[in-house]
This record gives C-alpha cells, sequence and structure tokens, in this order.
C-alpha cells in the first residue's frame, strides 16, 4: 500500500517540477512533497503501522523517493536561474558604442572675461597681481588711506559694516597699504628689496547701495600701484594711456580731469576718447566724445608713510577703475544688474 502510494507521489512530483512554470512554484512543490506535511513525510510517518520487516524495504524506498524529487527540483531550480539570467542579461546590454549625452559645457562669465583681459594687459606691462581680504577692518579700508574717521569723505563710499571695526571692503585701494606692508615686512625678515612695487589688485568689493541700472551692492574693482625712485603723473599718463589703447584699440586717446580722492594728490579722473563714434559724439558717451574709465592720481605722501615708504626718497601713483563699468562698455551692457542676475539667456552671449 505504502509502496504504491509512494511511487504515485514520485511519479506526480516528477510530472509537477516538469512541468513548473517558475522558482516559486517549485518552492510550493517542494513544500508539497517534501515539508512537514508533504507527502512523501506523510509516508514516512505511515511507517509506523507496518510490520516490522517491512520497515526497511519502505525507509529506503522512501529516502530513495525524497533524493530523487531533491535532484529534479534542483535540477530545475539551476535550470530556471540560468535562464532567468541570461533573460536578464540580454534585457540589460549595454550598447558601448552609443554616443555619449554630451554635458552642457558653461564658460567663463563675463566680468571673469573682462578681468583676465584687465590682468593680462597689466601683467604684459610688468605688473603682478595682488590679493587682500574681502571683509577688512576700517584702518586698511580708510584711516592708512587718509581718511581718517570723521572725514567727509567716508559719504562717498557708504558702507557695510560688521562691527564698528570691521566692514565689507569698500574699494580695493586697502590693498595698496597691505601690499606695502607685506613687501616692507620681506624687506625686514628677507632682505629683500621693496621696490619697485608694481601691482594689480582686482577683486569685489561692497557699498551701501540699492541695486539700479548703474549700481550694484557688490561689484567688481581693480586696483593699479606702482611706486618707485622718481615716479611722476608722466609714467601715470603713459601707463594708463597704453592700457587704454591695449584695451580699446590702438588710435584712443585718453584725458585727465582734476579731481579728489584723500589717498592721491593730485587726483585725476581718467577718460578715453570715446571708441564706439570716435569721438564725435554718440549715445555711448552722451554725445561727449569721451567716456570716465577710472579715478587716479599721485599717492599721497601720508599714504606712503603709512606704508612704511619715504615719500622724500620714492613717490608713485594708484589708480582704480570698476571692471563692470568696463565690461558695460565693451560689451554695450546697459544695466549692471545683469552681471548678477545669472540668466543664462544673458550669460550665453558672451
Ligand atoms: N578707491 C576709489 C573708489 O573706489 C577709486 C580710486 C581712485 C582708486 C583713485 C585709486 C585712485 O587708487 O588713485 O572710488
Amino acid at each position: 500500500m505504502l509502496i504504491e502510494e509512494l511511487e504515485a507521489a514520485l511519479a506526480a512530483a516528477r510530472e509537477g517540477i516538469a512541468r513548473a512554470a517558475g522558482l516559486d512554484e517549485l518552492k510550493e512543490l517542494r513544500l508539497a512533497y517534501l515539508g512537514k506535511k508533504g507527502t512523501i513525510t506523510q509516508v514516512l510517518r505511515g511507517m509506523g503501522a507496518l510490520p516490522a520487516d517491512q520497515r526497511p524495504e519502505v525507509g529506503q524506498r522512501v529516502n530513495e523517493a525524497r533524493e530523487a524529487i531533491e535532484a529534479l527540483l534542483a535540477e530545475r531550480t539551476a535550470e530556471m536561474e540560468e535562464k532567468a539570467l541570461d533573460q536578464r542579461l540580454a534585457a540589460e546590454v549595454v550598447d558601448v558604442t552609443l554616443p555619449g549625452r554630451p554635458a552642457p559645457r558653461g564658460h567663463e562669465h563675463p566680468l571673469q572675461q573682462v578681468r583676465d583681459r584687465l590682468e593680462d594687459i597689466f601683467l604684459g606691462l610688468g605688473f603682478e597681481v595682488a590679493e587682500g581680504p574681502e571683509v577688512e577692518v576700517d584702518l586698511y579700508n580708510f584711516e592708512l588711506l587718509n581718511i581718517p574717521k570723521d572725514h567727509p569723505a567716508r559719504d562717498m563710499q557708504d558702507s557695510l559694516f560688521i562691527t564698528d571695526e570691521i566692514l565689507l571692503r569698500t574699494h580695493t585701494s586697502p590693498v595698496q597699504v597691505r601690499y606695502m606692508h607685506a613687501r616692507q615686512e620681506a624687506a625686514r625678515t628677507l632682505g629683500r628689496d621693496p621696490l619697485p612695487v608694481r601691482i594689480i589688485a582686482p577683486g569685489w568689493v561692497y557699498r551701501n547701495d540699492p541695486a539700479d541700472a548703474s549700481h550694484s551692492p557688490m561689484f567688481y574693482q581693480m586696483e593699479g600701484l606702482v611706486i618707485d625712485r622718481g615716479i611722476t603723473m608722466g609714467d601715470l599718463k603713459g601707463t594708463l594711456l597704453e592700457f587704454a589703447r591695449r584695451l580699446y584699440g590702438a588710435d584712443v586717446n585718453i584725458r585727465l580731469r582734476p579731481s579728489y580722492f584723500p589717498f592721491t594728490e593730485p587726483s585725476a579722473e581718467v577718460d578715453v576718447s570715446c571708441a564706439v563714434c570716435g569721438g564725435s559724439g554718440c549715445k555711448v558717451c552722451k554725445q561727449t566724445g569721451w567716456v570716465e574709465i577710472l579715478g587716479a592720481g599721485m599717492v599721497h605722501p601720508n599714504v606712503l608713510r603709512n606704508g612704511g615708504y619715504d615719500p622724500e626718497e620714492v613717490s608713485g601713483f594708484a589708480f582704480g577703475l570698476g571692471i563692470d563699468r568696463i565690461a558695460m562698455q565693451v560689451y554695450g551692457v546697459e544695466d549692471i544688474r545683469n552681471f548678477f542676475e545669472n540668466d543664462l539667456r544673458f550669460l550665453r552671449q558672451f
């Protein structure tokens, strides 16, 4: 009796396993035959009722049946897993010959491009690039530049103060005295010559100005400073003329108008003849033929002294220009805010 049941179960298992459509079904079949309540297990349990002399034979047949089912299950499981893997490999195949998706490529911001151009020009004239902090102390931003605490010239640069003594620098001029101090220090400790000084100092500056078409609370300046024995206003004018010609073209001219800055004496506003109309008058130069490009002057003796230089022995000139302003002129941009809005429709044009 039991043997027949066993044979029938084995035959059914064989067929079921052969027909199984997936791994889940195989798992169910394993439970159905070999699980705690499975058919084969039941047969094993039924052995207790057999006469003792039949038990070994039946026991052996049960074991054989179990092993046969295990083997069949293992075989089909392996078969199915292999098939599944093949299918996945086929489905997930990567065509390495397809052209890649190009990553969109940016380019330098127009202000950075103009800064690079200005730096190139001045490096070509023998200048070096110096830098200073954007968070500055009152001492360097004002006092050492001959602008004492209650000096009315402070009104020209409405400032963003962090404490009474610390502010966001309102111009790049503090780099002048910072650099002088660094050169004097190098002279003292390393025996270097503190002359000549020939630097430009580009960087961000900040003022408490509401933004409009020609003002931004943050803008870009470039300072220039030259100190040596025998530097004259002629050197100033020659250097700035050469700069203007390299930037705007060989036929432009410059003119100096008297002005006032506390850290230079004498001081001048420097205009360049309009590169758009050639000086005959147009919208860019507001019909004057001239465009203001920077402020400049001979370094004030107090500033030289504050930097550790003897104004009896050396002299120098300085200038400060607005990189944003020059970029606006060079590119014909009418609103400074365009540079800071990060609108790609604007930036892509440069
Ligand atoms: N620091 C001045 C400003 O921001 C610009 C300037 C004028 C710098 C004349 C100079 C200079 O070095 O000589 O308004």
